[in-house]
């Protein structure tokens, strides 16, 4: 099978969780999400490389939590092309665990020093310098394979979190802007097919840094053609690579296609500075 979760419940229950119970992956479980990492099938040529590690049970890697054992980072190289892949690539993992009761969390402000000493990954001693102030793998494009972004795999720890991670987790998390307001044009909304709407709006459902949203959704003429892409200039005050966000909405996107019957054709371009995906029926 092309997809081996339910596209829209899975999509649907998927939520960013901040506290695990400190108890490794059952191994038939983690099993599976090795080998569908390692048969992962994405509609394009890529470089992205899903690896798993071991974490110590301390708050040294992602600072507000405490680490569950298990980990999975997505390797792949800073251009914008290849971190958009990643975000694609990366986020029918993160829907697979989903599906096999795991849970998750995308993490782009994970300390780097912390995962260096985790999972010996850096070409040179100088790229720990790269990262912002300790967190995430540099500021902006670089050099060599770096872990664009990690995530925790493990098993959600009812009331391990405190009140303001708690009130993050529940109000904040699900909060979704309407497809209407995600219209780079909102006059083409009454020109949208109804499988095209139910794209988007999984699309729309996608886990952004700090929820930002910053996907805007534009059509070509016969609106057969969606087109995924940040607002030209987007900047992020706190998160330095949207475009991994904007691989993970495209992916949202193909995957409603599918679950509609279509085998939907993709490509991805780098214009003014951001990744713009096509994803066509
Ligand atoms: C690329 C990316 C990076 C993220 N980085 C972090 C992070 O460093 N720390 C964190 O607590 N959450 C991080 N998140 C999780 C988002 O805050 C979360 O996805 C968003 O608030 C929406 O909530 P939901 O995932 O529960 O739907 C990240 C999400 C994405 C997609």
């Amino acid at each position: 099978m092309l997809i081996p979760f339910p596209i829209k419940n899975t999509i649907d229950s998927r939520r960013s969780v901040r506290s695990y119970k400190m108890t490794a992956v059952k191994k038939d479980v983690m099993d599976e999400v090795k080998d569908y990492a390692k048969s992962l099938y994405v509609p394009f040529e890529h470089n992205v490389e899903i690896k798993f590690f071991k974490a110590n049970p301390t708050k040294a890697l992602y600072t507000i939590m405490k680490s569950p054992p298990d980990n999975m980072a997505f390797m792949a190289e800073t251009d914008i092309i290849s971190i958009t892949k990643a975000g694609f690539s990366g986020e029918l993992l993160i829907l697979f665990a989903t599906s096999k009761g795991l849970s998750t969390c995308w993490y782009g402000h994970y300390k780097l020093a912390e995962l260096e000493r985790l999972m010996p990954h850096l070409q040179t001693p100088e790229q720990i310098k790269e990262s912002n102030l300790g967190y995430g793998y540099a500021k902006g494009v670089t050099t060599g394979r770096r872990a664009i972004c990690i995530s925790p795999l493990g098993y959600y720890e009812c009331g391990g979190l405190r009140l303001m991670d708690r009130f993050q987790n529940r109000v904040i998390s699900f909060k979704r802007k309407g497809i209407k307001e995600l219209l780079a044009n909102p006059d083409d909304y009454d020109k949208l097919s109804d499988d095209i709407i139910y794209a988007l709006d999984l699309g729309r459902k996608a886990p952004s840094a700090g929820n930002s949203q910053m996907w805007r959704f534009a059509f070509d003429e016969s609106y057969k053609t969606i087109i995924v892409a940040m607002p030209e200039g987007y900047r992020h005050f706190k998160w330095e690579h949207p475009n991994v966000d904007i691989g993970i909405c495209a992916c949202h996107v193909w995957l409603g296609l599918i679950d509609k019957g279509y085998n939907p054709k993709i490509v991805v371009h780098e214009e003014y500075g951001r990744a713009v995906w096509r994803i066509s029926i």
